[in-house]
């Protein structure tokens, strides 16, 4: 078998990373989640003040920055480090997710975390999801899913998954932050997020999980 390269862009809380994760597991590949970068480098510039509408801010504080995944054994999935630090839970609060497109649309970061996105990908054998993956950080992946949901269905599943940590937060909150984001991650002018032209839509609206996992599958065993 020959390992290739999947790519799973889509609106946010589309269930994008559920499914990339259990793709990655049965395909034996390794999970990439390029948000949780976007995350990271955001929660850096909030902890530290950082103007990221300034050039020279973004560079000097990408400079300090040190992404990685390591692997977990207890919660057996890989997780976000910055600067050494476990960062996995905290880069899910709303405070980051209120941000991280503005900071993402910023060119320095985009450049930034497409480089390192890249050189995971060199031996091939991932999955990773985010916008653009399947646009530019692998143009050429040998396989590439786009995935949307009804959008009452994804602000269920995002309050449902941000509830449970926090039961302060309100379902407006929510659809609002997903709303923003979704407009400015496909309006901005670097890498917005968009559906590639030989990428294949799968809208999970009405899918089970088991059931979208056996239809990226057999999309993958295609190819493999
Ligand atoms: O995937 P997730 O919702 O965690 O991503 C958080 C944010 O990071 C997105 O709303 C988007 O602004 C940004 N992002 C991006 N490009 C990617 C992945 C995420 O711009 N490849």
């Amino acid at each position: 078998h020959k390992k290739i390269i999947i790519t799973i862009d889509g609106w946010s809380s589309c269930g994008k990373s559920t499914l990339a994760k259990q793709l990655a597991k049965e395909l034996n590949y390794v999970y990439i989640d390029s948000g949780a970068m976007y995350r990271a480098i955001t929660l850096y510039f909030l902890r530290n003040h950082v103007d990221w509408t300034k050039h020279k801010a973004v560079e000097e504080a990408l400079r300090k920055i040190t992404l990685d995944f390591r692997y977990n054994e207890h919660s057996n999935q890989s997780e976000m480090y910055l600067n050494d630090e476990n960062v996995e839970y905290v880069i899910r609060d709303l405070v980051v997710a209120e941000k991280v497109s503005d900071v993402a649309a910023v060119k320095e970061v985009r450049q930034f975390a497409v480089k390192q996105q890249q050189m995971m990908g060199e031996k091939k054998g991932i999955v990773m999801d985010g916008r653009d993956i399947g646009t530019v950080v692998f143009p050429k992946a040998a396989l590439k899913i786009f995935m949307t949901a009804d959008n009452a269905i994804r602000v269920e599943r995002r309050f449902k998954e941000l509830y449970d940590k926090n039961p302060n937060v309100t379902i407006d909150e929510v659809k609002n932050n997903l709303e923003m984001r979704d407009y400015i991650d496909s309006h901005r002018d670097i890498s917005p997020l968009r559906q590639a032209e030989d990428a294949i839509v799968l809208d999970n609206t009405n899918l089970t999980m088991k059931q979208q996992l056996e239809i990226a599958l057999r999309w993958a065993k295609e190819k493999i």
